[in-house]
């Protein structure tokens, strides 16, 4: 069971809310009304935590130590949505999202295999830890900037998190090849963000078949082309950073199958080799 030291050591360094967070610090000169309305969609995408929750409960069914640290990740998710929503709710009490805009995201997801989710779920902490730390450069109001960069160490360490559950699925009997090719096939697909066109991560895949078009997370928000802009145009999340996603990607894939993958070419080259056998 990975649960109970996972617990321990996620416990000591959480973070509070009340006395962590220099609320004192804030200074309205120099939020503007486009920032402030950034935070206002992270708030909500950060709600969507409960359907993945409610998916990976699901789909994670037959094994209890993952579902039970599912309410460390659950509890941390929660707490990033209600962080922002409380430094609107000080600072700019007309965007604290209604109870409907944060419900508009809670919607089935399809079911899917839980290796490949879990390994998406891995790329995307990893891409949220940039993202927000990118966003805690962009940001000039003080507060945000330090929540931003509060919210990024959680996301890194729940990336470490499932990075340990992973090698602990490598390692099963009999399952473990299975996962191997399902963390393989997702990481290819994950470090190749910059070749889409468009960066995966799990808010904005299509989830559920029967919604279609609006089944990602970001088409049920209030603005459903908010996140290209905020990546392209405010945090300005450009190739470089994009680079150093996708060798973060591939320097933790390389340690967890032992090998080198100094490139996606290296990764899928790998992948179809165990695709093979
Ligand atoms: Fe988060
Ligand atoms: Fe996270």
């Amino acid at each position: 069971m990975l649960y109970p030291e996972l617990f321990k050591s996620l416990e000591r360094v959480r973070w509070n809310m009340e006395t962590d967070i220099p609320w004192a610090e804030f200074d309205a000169a120099r939020l503007s009304d486009e920032q402030a309305l950034t935070v206002k969609m992270n708030a909500i995408t950060e709600w969507a935590a409960l359907p993945a929750t409610e998916m990976f409960l699901r789909d994670f069914a037959h094994d209890s130590d993952f579902s039970a640290f599912m309410s460390v990740w659950f509890f941390e998710e929660q707490k990033h949505a209600l962080v922002l929503m409380e430094y609107l709710r000080r600072f700019r009490p007309e965007l604290v999202p209604s109870e409907e805009e944060l419900h508009a995201v809670r919607f089935p997801f399809d079911s899917a295999p839980p290796m490949e989710t879990l390994m998406l779920h891995f790329c995307g902490e990893v891409r949220l830890n940039h993202w927000y730390r990118r966003a805690a450069e962009w940001h000039t109001e003080p507060v945000i900037k330090h929540i931003y960069a509060t919210i990024s160490r959680d996301e890194a360490r729940h990336g470490g998190a499932y990075l340990q559950y992973m090698k602990h699925f490598l390692a099963e009997k009999e399952k473990g090849e299975a996962a191997a090719a399902a963390f393989a096939k997702v990481g290819f697909l994950m470090a190749s963000a910059g070749r889409a066109g468009k960066p995966l991560h799990p808010t904005n895949l299509h989830v559920n078949e029967a919604l279609f078009p609006r089944d990602t997370v970001q088409s049920r928000l209030p603005d459903p082309e908010w996140l290209p802009r905020w990546l392209d145009q405010q945090i300005c999340f450009d190739a470089e950073w994009e680079g150093r996603v996708q060798s973060m990607i591939l320097k933790n894939l390389s340690l967890l199958f032992g090998e080198n993958f100094a490139s996606t070419r290296d990764l899928n080259r790998y992948r179809k080799q165990i695709a093979a056998a």
